[in-house]
């Protein structure tokens, strides 16, 4: 029996790059997916990715800067399947305007809205079904930026992705008594879609170089399958061709 049979995992962000291969990768480790972003159409198409590979999934789609909406979908969760079993907070968004002389107050709150306070409304939709089972397990997608402060992923998204971190780590010191387990994934850079909005445009071979959504999709994976004893608290995980070590490196040599 494959490890996640009879679970139900709530993807967010899940129609596109990490989220899909997250997606993809619990659907055939026997999960249910319950799949949400705002465009119904990736969605529909991850879905149908994981009906042929032979798994199950549920496109609940909305936007998740809205707290309402958060909670409809996960009071829609727990009337269909009676649990969430498994949280991929993912979903994300950065902005091409994201230097401090560009920052308004307007884009400031949508990255943070579409990072922080959107990853809250989540946990905190679905912290009283895991407490109920006593189980449960969140992984939250943060970033190399939520570790590390940086000028390319911007003020904004630095701060928003150390508040996903920090948030990680006071639910363990929290929920740990009842179960529940989270972990903050920090990733460098990964070739997906968030790329394109980049202010120095990206090449096809940087992106190949870089890590894939297939990797972080099956840490993912592998995170939510560990036994209900252990948690990781936390994970970095980068292309072994770092371009900012390489960038060091050049600065070094001249
Ligand atoms: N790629 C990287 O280098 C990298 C590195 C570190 C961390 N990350 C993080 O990884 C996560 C996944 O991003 P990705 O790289 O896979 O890029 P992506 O392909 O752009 O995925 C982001 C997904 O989030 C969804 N989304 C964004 N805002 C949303 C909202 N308000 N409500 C619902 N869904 C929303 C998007 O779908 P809709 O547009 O349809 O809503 C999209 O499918 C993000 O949190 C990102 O910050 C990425």
């Amino acid at each position: 029996m494959a490890a996640l049979t009879g679970k139900v995992a709530w993807v967010t962000g899940a129609g596109s790059g990490i989220g899909q291969a997250a997606a993809i990768a619990l659907a055939k480790e026997g999960a249910t997916v319950v799949l949400t972003g705002r465009r119904k159409g990736p969605l529909d198409q991850t879905a149908a990715m994981i009906k042929k590979a032979g798994g199950k999934s549920e496109v609940k789609a909305g936007d998740l800067m809205k707290a309402a909406v958060v909670t409809r979908i996960a009071k829609g969760i727990e009337k269909a399947y009676g649990r969430c079993d498994i949280l991929v907070n993912n979903a994300g968004l950065n902005i091409l305007e994201r230097k401090w002389s560009q920052l308004t107050p307007a884009s400031a709150e949508t990255v943070i809205d579409g990072n922080l306070a959107s990853a809250f409304y989540c946990v905190t939709a679905v912290l009283p079904m895991m407490r109920k089972r006593k189980d449960g397990v969140l992984i939250h997608t943060s970033s190399m930026a939520g570790r590390y402060p940086s000028i390319l992923s911007g003020a904004a998204y630095s701060a928003a992705k150390h508040g996903v971190v920090a948030m990680s780590h006071t639910i363990n010191m929290e929920e740990c008594v009842n179960g529940i387990r989270s972990c903050a994934v920090c990733p460098g850079e990964v070739a997906t879609p968030i790329l394109d909005k980049r202010p120095v445009p990206i090449t096809k071979a940087e992106r190949a170089r870089m890590a894939q959504s297939e990797d972080v999709g099956d840490l993912i994976r592998y995170i939510a399958c560990l036994p209900a004893h252990v948690v990781i608290n936390e994970v970095m995980i980068n292309p072994t061709w770092n371009r900012g070590y390489v960038a060091a490196l050049q600065r070094a040599k001249s």
